[in-house]
């Protein structure tokens, strides 16, 4: 069973640099300073991240992971989503990202954004998200990227939540069978 829950930047770090972000020049830090639409905020790095990890309770291992924390503008920044390849296709990033999208709600925040990768970003829009820049290849590691943001809050927002979510706890642990 893989089951998901909070976790902290100590144990997502190396999923990150290993595999994610594998080869990144600049440093991986638990929050970033890229504010949503583009430049930079070095306040964000002082913001509060919050981690969620997928793991697979037969080896113990960690097979996902995310994290999300507070912007300017009353966003939420979803950054981070990694899933293992043996474990894709499971509906594992869609529920990591359902903790984020529901931590933004809770908060009051109006909007859940992400900087995404080209190759990612349909995963992002069955999720009802939707592309606010162009593609942007300069000052980037991992792109082609663009900004792509879901409203809280909205009606868009509602039909997301139940299509992909209804009847889903959000808080309680969710488990998939590999
Ligand atoms: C993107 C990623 C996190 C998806 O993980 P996953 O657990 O396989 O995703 P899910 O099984 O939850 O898929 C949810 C939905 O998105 C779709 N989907 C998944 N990856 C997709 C992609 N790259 N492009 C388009 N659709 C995608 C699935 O088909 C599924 O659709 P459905 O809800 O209609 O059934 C995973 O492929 C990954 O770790 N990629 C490498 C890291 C990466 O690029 N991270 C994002 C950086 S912006």
């Amino acid at each position: 069973m893989v089951r998901i829950s909070s976790t902290n930047f100590d144990e997502v770090y190396p999923i990150w640099a290993n595999h994610l972000w594998k080869g990144r020049k600049s440093g991986i830090e638990p929050t970033n300073p890229i504010r949503f639409g583009g430049g930079y905020d070095k306040k964000l790095l002082l913001a509060d991240p919050f981690f969620f990890k997928a793991v697979d309770d037969r080896s113990q291992r960690i097979v996902g992971v995310i994290s999300g924390f507070a912007t300017h503008d009353n966003g939420f920044r979803l950054r981070g989503v990694y899933v293992d390849p043996y474990y894709r296709g499971l509906g594992i990033a869609n529920k990591l990202t359902a903790r984020i999208i529901k931590l933004g709600e809770v908060m009051g925040r109006d909007f859940v954004w992400t900087l995404a990768r080209q190759e990612t970003m349909g995963f992002y829009q069955r999720l009802g998200f939707e592309q606010t820049s162009n593609w942007i290849n300069h000052e980037v590691e991992f792109g082609p990227n663009c900004f792509m943001s879901l409203p809280l809050h909205s009606e868009r927002f509602e039909l997301v939540l139940q299509y992909h979510f209804w009847n889903q706890s959000f808080s309680g642990n969710q488990s998939f069978e590999r």
